[in-house]
């Protein structure tokens, strides 16, 4: 992500140290494009930093539609997303290295 021609990485910065990012992953072939990653540092966590990522994500992406997957379990992300308008569109089964599904989420940008 950090290498990858193409790839959006943004950075959310308080007092000079990172608290926060994002990657994105444009597929324009495909009309979507990936959120790769999000993360929000935990002491900064439910201040909106994870929401401005992700807003600047989707605005930099430039395709119509944005993707995501996320573990089953991930409340707090799902949660997120689904305030963002995100939804269900499908299920990948035993995605992760730990058996678990992931769901994968669509918006329309
Ligand atoms: C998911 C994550 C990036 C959210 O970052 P954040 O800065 O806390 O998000 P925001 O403050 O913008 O949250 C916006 C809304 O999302 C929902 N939300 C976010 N975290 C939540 C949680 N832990 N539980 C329930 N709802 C949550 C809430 O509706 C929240 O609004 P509110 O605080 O007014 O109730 C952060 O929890 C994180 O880094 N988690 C660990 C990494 C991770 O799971 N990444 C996603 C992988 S797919």
């Amino acid at each position: 992500m950090l290498t990858f021609p193409d790839v959006i990485r943004l950075k959310a910065v308080e007092d000079g140290r990172m608290i926060g990012f994002v990657a994105g992953d444009p597929r324009p072939r495909d009309g979507w494009g990936w959120i790769a990653t999000i993360a929000v540092d935990p002491r900064f966590q439910r201040r909106g930093v994870g929401t401005a990522l992700l807003h600047q994500c989707e605005s930099k992406l430039g395709v119509p539609r944005a993707r995501l997957t996320v573990r089953m379990s991930n409340n707090g992300a799902i949660s997120l997303y689904e305030r963002e308008g995100y939804q269900v569109i499908d299920v990948w089964r035993a995605y992760y290295n730990d058996g678990e599904d992931a769901i994968v989420m669509e918006k329309t940008l």
